[in-house]
């Protein structure tokens, strides 16, 4: 079965349109391998017809199904390390000792299935007292409704936890449901997950102290990385940081955000 040119070009467009995500020329092997099982879930005989049902019926289910296929959800437990690192011992101790009393927000923004919020869960259980672990709030949000139905159950699979998750933080945190491992209770309670678009309406959006936006940026284009770290800008309370992937950097984007490195990683600072 093939990808016309035609259809391709329709089905990028219409992910670009819905989430900003480019699939440029050369992807249709992505596209394919991504789509193949949407196929098969709605009974759709071909790319064409699956291109022709977009056409007569867009903002449908399928349109849905076919954005949530072609986003990448590739995450781990404490990812690239550094950033736990830097939040654990510059970020954090200097955020609650400038707010003595009162809350703060950290924004796992992209949170694809949860991996990366419930890090720090742990990381503020393990380094934290109860009172100052309680005075933080954390909310993950992602396009994708099926990640965030996983995230929200806090189930991971073997290979899932062998990723990145420390041995003693899954003997202490996870306990063991045939197959999969199952977070405790109390730390899934700590993150709230919410649907939210980047190009979309934000409704959803907390305002926060820390936002992580890790590995997302990547898929757009520069427009739209401008918008979604210009709106970020007006997300953060003053004297915040912005977090982005170890391959990431605010370089081609204007912004108020200074760059500080911190210990081995760097962080974007909103002045305060
Ligand atoms: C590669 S994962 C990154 C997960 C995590 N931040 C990390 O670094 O491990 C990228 C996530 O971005 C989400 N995403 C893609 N486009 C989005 C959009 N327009 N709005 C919100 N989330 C989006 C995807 O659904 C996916 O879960």
């Amino acid at each position: 079965m093939t990808l016309a040119v035609s259809d391709f070009e329709h089905i990028c467009r219409v992910v670009r349109e819905e989430s900003g995500i480019v699939l440029e020329a050369g992807k249709e092997y992505l596209v394919e391998a991504r789509l193949a099982p949407v196929l098969r879930e709605r009974n759709l005989a071909s790319y064409a017809e699956l291109a022709a049902e977009l056409r007569t019926k867009p903002r449908g289910p399928l349109t849905v199904a076919v954005v949530e296929a072609m986003t990448t959800n590739e995450t781990t437990f404490f990812r690239d390390v550094t950033p736990f690192e830097v939040l654990r011992t510059k970020v954090l101790p200097e955020l609650f000792a400038a707010r003595p009393n009162g809350p703060l927000t950290l924004w796992s923004a992209a949170c694809s299935s949860g991996q990366e919020a419930y890090s720090v869960a742990m990381m503020l259980r393990e380094n934290f007292d109860d009172a100052s672990r309680a005075r933080v709030e954390i909310i993950g949000t992602d396009i994708d409704a099926k990640v965030l139905a996983r995230a929200r159950e806090g189930r991971y699979s073997q290979i899932e936890v062998n990723r990145g998750l420390p041995a003693a933080y899954l003997l202490r945190y996870f306990a063991k449901d045939g197959m999969h491992w199952v977070l405790r209770e109390d730390v899934r309670r700590q993150v709230e997950f919410r649907a939210m678009n980047f190009v979309g309406e934000w409704r959803g959006a907390p305002f926060a102290d820390v936002i992580l936006l890790r590995n997302v940026l990547i898929y757009f284009d520069q427009p739209t990385r401008q918008r979604i770290v210009s709106r970020m800008e007006r997300q953060l309370n003053r004297g915040g940081y912005l977090m982005l992937g170890s391959t990431e950097s605010l370089q081609d984007v204007d912004t108020r955000f200074d760059r500080v490195e911190l210990g081995r990683g760097v962080v974007y600072r909103l002045p305060g």
